[in-house]
Formats: C-alpha cells, sequence, structure tokens
C-alpha cells in the first residue's frame, strides 16, 4: 500500500448520505472511489446466488476471496456493479441483501479477506473511501477523516426514497425498524464496530443540504489537495 497516496474517509450509518457525498467529492477532486459496503453486500448476494450457509465463517470468507467484484463509474453516478462478469447493481441494495452484508460483515475471517481488497483502491491521484471502519481500521493514516450522522427517522426517509427510485417496494415502519436492527449489529459486533475515529469530523447531516455537506468534507482537506 502506497502510504503517499492522499484518502479521505467518510464513515457512518446507513442513510447517513455517505455514499451520495462521497461520489460527489471524489467527482469533483478526480479520485477514485470506494463503496466498501457494496464489498460486503457483494458476498451477501453471491452467498444467495450459490446457496451458501452465510453462518459458517469460512464458506464466507471464501467466497468473499474468490469472487470477481468491479464496479463500473460514470461521474457522480451510483456505479454499475459487476459480481463474476453479471451486473448485480440493483440486486444488491435490496435492505434484504443490506441486512445479509451486516451478518457476514461480523465475521473476522470475511472482513480480514476483504481488507486487501479495499486497500487495493487505494491509486494516485487519491482515495474517497466510504463505509463503517475506513478511518478506523481500513485506511487508519489518511488524511482527512469524516463521519456523517442523521436522525434515524430522515436516514429511513432517504432509503426509502432510494428504494422508492429503483422501483422496489418497502413500508417506511419496516425500513426504520432494519435500519435500527443494522445500526446496532454494525456498533455492537466485536471487530470494526461502526464507530467514529478519535481523529473524525463529525458532521450531522439532518435537513443540511448535500451541497452543504460537500463543501464541509471538502474542507476539511489542506488546500494543495484540494486544487
Ligand atoms: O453501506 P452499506 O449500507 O452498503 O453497507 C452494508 C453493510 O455492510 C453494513 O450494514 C455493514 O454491516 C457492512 N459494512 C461494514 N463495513 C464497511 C462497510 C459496510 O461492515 N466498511
Amino acid at each position: 500500500m502506497d502510504e503517499t497516496i492522499p484518502v479521505l474517509t467518510i464513515d457512518g450509518p446507513s442513510g447517513s448520505g455517505k455514499g451520495t457525498i462521497s461520489r460527489i467529492v471524489a467527482s469533483r477532486l478526480g479520485w477514485h472511489y470506494l463503496d466498501s459496503g457494496a464489498l460486503y453486500r457483494v458476498v451477501g448476494h453471491a452467498a444467495a446466488r450459490d446457496a451458501a450457509d452465510t453462518s459458517d465463517p469460512v464458506a464466507m470468507a471464501a467466497l468473499a476471496e474468490r469472487t470477481g467484484i468491479r464496479f463500473q463509474t460514470s461521474g457522480d453516478a451510483e456505479p454499475r456493479v459487476l459480481v463474476d462478469g453479471v451486473d448485480a447493481t440493483d440486486a444488491i441494495r435490496t435492505e434484504t441483501a443490506g441486512a445479509a452484508a451486516s451478518v457476514i460483515a461480523a465475521m473476522p475471517a470475511v472482513r480480514q479477506v476483504l481488507l486487501d481488497r479495499q486497500r487495493a483502491f487505494r491509486r494516485p491521484p487519491g482515495l474517497v473511501a466510504d463505509g463503517r471502519d475506513m478511518g478506523t481500521v481500513v485506511f487508519p493514516d489518511a488524511s482527512c477523516k469524516a463521519f456523517l450522522t442523521a436522525s434515524a427517522e430522515q436516514r429511513a426517509q432517504r432509503r426509502y426514497k432510494q428504494l422508492k427510485e429503483k422501483g422496489l417496494s418497502v413500508s417506511m415502519d419496516g425500513l426504520l425498524r432494519e435500519i435500527l436492527a443494522r445500526d446496532a449489529r454494525d456498533a455492537e459486533r466485536a471487530v470494526a464496530p461502526l464507530k467514529p475515529a478519535s481523529d473524525a469530523v463529525l458532521i450531522d447531516t439532518t435537513d443540511v443540504p448535500v451541497e452543504r455537506v460537500v463543501e464541509r468534507v471538502l474542507a476539511l482537506l489542506p488546500e494543495s489537495l484540494r486544487l
């Protein structure tokens, strides 16, 4: 891993806005973008595809190792995600896939395999990495770290809108319950739990327009990196 390549980490719970903000920031800077949650979602998706046992850490780690994952980016649009060459962009975004991802993500063997795969995204001229443990575990030496939060209601509303736009049918109450359960699992797990790095800047995005959050995140970078 080349530690001279700058990294900006953006962590936070689901619906905190980190995906949208990270993609815009990466596109403005002309940097690479890592959606680490998509990697965990892909392993969950591959397990369902192969009818593999999601409670078996050895099987899940092997799947994380051998599954082919490719992102196709275009500007600040959501990247297409190819799993073993097949487009699974929409399949990995359902709340069911998110829940499966968070169960698998609690397995240390899976996290260990994905660690190297995530660090391989650090390429010149820089990387914006979004997830739960980007600033704490994967890129502890990152140049700048943001941790986004928002009220649970607003996070559920954002997820509701995203899923509706994809044509998926969801209920607001069910979504709120699932988001709270997933956050609790992510925050309480023993390995790489969801928590801000000690040197992360906390940004509450509740009722804050996207552009304002983008400005606040970009302002964390030294001017030399913003040009
Ligand atoms: O960010 P996203 O909602 O796509 O992540 C799906 C799940 O993957 C999370 O709920 C979490 O359990 C897991 N994850 C993780 N570490 C990351 C990113 C995601 O454990 N860095």
